[in-house]
């Protein structure tokens, strides 16, 4: 997506050469005309898909989640980053491991939020190595709920998220695919 790239280019901060910052326009500051750009280019990549809801984790999955969501009419569950509700049978629960952060940590969601008849699109603002994925795809699996797709907005290709997702049999579909980070240079999928 054109227009994410310029963003990115930008505004895009590269403080090594695995990580990208994009605080002033998704991670802190949240540019609101951006997520509606976002909404629609998702919108349009999956409008032959059913759809009864966005799921997405909390924090920064979510601002695009809702622009896509009032668009698509559809409600929008995130998943929290929480252990007290663990043992609470009314929650779904997985465990996830952070290679970035090098931490374990646990998704849930309530069970009133999503069930067999949802179709249900995954949202997630960063793909590295695609275990916030792997556990939100574990939780859809046990609410024997439908996967619809996975969308994301900044997918860094030089890590193996997408290969294990693919592994799994899902497509995924990225708005922008990073190649590589450099210090003075961000370098996209689609690029020399
Ligand atoms: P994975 O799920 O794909 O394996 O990702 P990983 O555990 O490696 O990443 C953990 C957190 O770090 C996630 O945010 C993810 O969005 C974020 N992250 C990974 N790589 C980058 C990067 O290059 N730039 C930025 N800005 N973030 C990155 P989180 O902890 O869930 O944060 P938040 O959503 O609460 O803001």
């Amino acid at each position: 997506m054109e227009l994410l790239k310029d963003y990115i280019r930008k505004y895009g901060n590269v403080p090594n050469d695995n990580v990208l910052k994009v605080d002033s326009f998704l991670n802190h500051q949240i540019d609101t005309n951006l997520m509606m750009e976002l909404a629609k280019d998702f919108k349009e990549h999956f409008k032959d898909k059913k759809i009864t809801k966005i799921l997405t984790i909390e924090t920064s999955g979510i601002a695009p989640s809702v622009f896509l969501g009032y668009l698509l009419n559809v409600p929008v569950v995130f998943m929290k980053k929480n252990s007290s509700a663990i043992l609470d049978q009314n929650f779904y629960h997985t465990t996830v491991h952070s290679f970035t952060k090098n931490i374990d940590y646990d998704l849930i969601l309530s069970k009133k939020y999503i069930n067999e008849d949802d179709h249900v699109i995954f949202i997630d603002d960063f793909m590295a190595n695609g275990e916030a994925c792997l556990g939100a795809l574990r939780i859809i699996k046990e609410a024997n709920a439908h996967v619809s797709g996975i969308g994301i907005v900044i997918e860094k290709s030089f890590q193996n998220g997408r290969k294990l997702v693919e592994e799994k049999g899902y497509d995924i579909y990225s708005q922008v695919r990073i190649k590589s980070l450099r210090k003075e240079t961000i370098t996209f999928v689609d690029e020399k």
